[in-house]
């Protein structure tokens, strides 16, 4: 390791990628290089990205370039190595690894990076002793791994859930309060910039699941396993979802989660009915929001940007400043060598409630077949709806069942789906408990 707790001196950070983050973080040190009450300078002192000839602010043009993000990382021209590139692969974790070989602290805002090669890097990083953190990689400026980290660690932690896709939060509110579908709203969003132009890892529920599994590994003191996380986007939720869904109370929020109890870990993202008196249904835009219950603590709830340049560059600050003080810790919460991984959750017999959509023929004795298939496999129904016919073919059906096995659900679902009345296959939402 290197001689790593430097106070009073300056410290050299040699940043890799210089998008929406890099250029802000760099903003923000040269604006307030002594931003670490304790710690001392950090002045950016190499910089690196795909294209050097893009161009840059005069700030970062005028830093020393480095063509290949992995000759940054072992320079020894820096202290300190941020990496701001992203994805799972390549040049960002090539660098990622080359810094913590040579016992350099890593800090990245990466969620694909740690959530599929955490517990690698983090053998890596122990064996070196160099510190590496993420508080950027979830949720954006809202402090939400140093919450697990560092506050929660005295207490043990059950139950983490919360919003943590600002895309989906963004669509799902907007489909809410205009009645408009999916895909023109997610055209408007990838207009506005705040969807990629391909926005499968948003709305496929692949961002909110690398969130969860590191949040996951926090809380549990596990292996961040993105594998054994059960993954459901919110490209099938219609507006007529929407609408039925506040006419029984709820709104629709892609809901993130991670339990635990006597039969183990469940990490998964799925869309969720959530009663409209909820915190989390009032979490709007691109909000995002998470709760942390603990078993002395009790629940803890935080909310704020989930994204955007300038709260993830004081994400970054902050870990810099962590480093500069000289704060270390197991990365994830136990030593490295000794994490396991979490095994696949037996999704089979999680219970819950549910939203059930179906669109039926406009005939005699529909409503009976379908609570056939319902009784027939012993799933309960709550309550009924049934919309009056709007344009287009069929009558929509909405019913909301008791607590019911998964594979329960299934069953039943694939009978339905079978019923010549039906004229989709039926939708099922789960209600959220949380
Ligand atoms: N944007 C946010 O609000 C936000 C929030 C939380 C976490 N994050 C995470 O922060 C990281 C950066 O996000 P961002 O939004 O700043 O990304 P971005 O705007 O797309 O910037 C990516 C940077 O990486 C550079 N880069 C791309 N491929 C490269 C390669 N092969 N070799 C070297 N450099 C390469 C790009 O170079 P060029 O400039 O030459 O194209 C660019 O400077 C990601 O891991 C992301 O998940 C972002």
């Amino acid at each position: 390791m290197r001689s790593l707790h430097k106070k009073g001196r300056e410290w050299r950070v040699g940043v890799a990628g210089l998008g929406t983050v890099g250029a802000a973080l760099i903003d923000l040190l040269v604006e307030r290089p002594g931003f670490a009450p304790a710690g001392g300078l950090a002045t950016v002192t190499g910089v690196s990205a795909r294209s050097r000839r893009r161009s840059r602010s005069a700030a970062i043009s005028a830093l020393p370039w480095f063509d290949d993000p992995v000759d940054l990382a072992r320079s020894d021209a820096n202290d300190v190595f941020v990496e701001l590139i992203g994805g799972s692969e390549g040049p960002a974790k090539a660098a990622v690894e080359a810094a913590l070989a040579v016992g350099k602290p890593v800090i990245t805002a990466n969620k694909a990076l740690i959530a599929h090669h955490g517990a690698h890097l983090a053998v890596l990083a122990e064996a070196t002793g160099a510190p590496l953190l993420f508080e950027a990689a979830v949720m954006g400026g809202t402090p939400a791994v140093k919450m697990l980290r560092e506050a929660m660690v005295g207490d043990e932690v059950q139950l983490v859930a919360g919003v943590l896709n600002g895309v989906c939060n963004y669509i799902l509110s907007e489909m809410e309060a205009s009645g408009r579908g999916f895909a023109e709203v997610l055209a408007e969003v990838q207009r506005l910039g705040y969807a990629e132009a391909d926005p499968i890892m948003d709305v496929g529920g692949f961002d909110a699941g690398h969130k969860i599994s590191i949040l996951a590994a926090m809380a549990f003191g596990r292996a961040p396993t993105f594998a054994t996380t059960e993954v459901e986007g919110i490209e099938a939720i219609q507006p007529l979802d929407i609408r039925m869904a506040k006419d029984l109370g709820y709104c629709i929020k892609l809901i993130a989660t991670a339990t635990r109890s006597d039969v183990g870990v469940s990490v998964r993202v799925h869309p969720a009915l959530i009663p409209l008196a909820h915190p989390l249904a009032g979490v709007r835009g691109v909000s995002n929001a998470l709760f942390i219950e603990g078993r002395r603590i009790g629940r803890l709830f935080i909310q704020g940007p989930g994204a955007g340049a300038g709260p993830t560059a004081a994400a970054v600050a902050a870990d810099i400043a962590d480093v500069m003080t000289g704060a270390a810790r197991p990365v994830f919460q136990a030593p490295a060598r000794r994490l396991q991984p979490f095994a696949a959750m037996n999704v089979a017999s999680a219970e819950g409630r549910v939203y059930l959509r179906l669109l039926v023929r406009d005939e005699p004795g529909v409503i009976a077949s379908v609570t056939e298939s319902l009784g027939a496999t012993g799933v309960s129904i709550d309550s009924f709806l049934q919309k009056p016919v709007e344009a287009g073919a069929g009558v929509p059906i909405v019913l909301t069942t008791h607590a019911v096995a998964e594979s329960v659900l299934n069953e039943a679902t694939r009978r339905m789906a079978a019923l010549a009345t039906l004229l989709e296959p039926p939708r099922a939402i789960r209600i959220a408990d949380v």
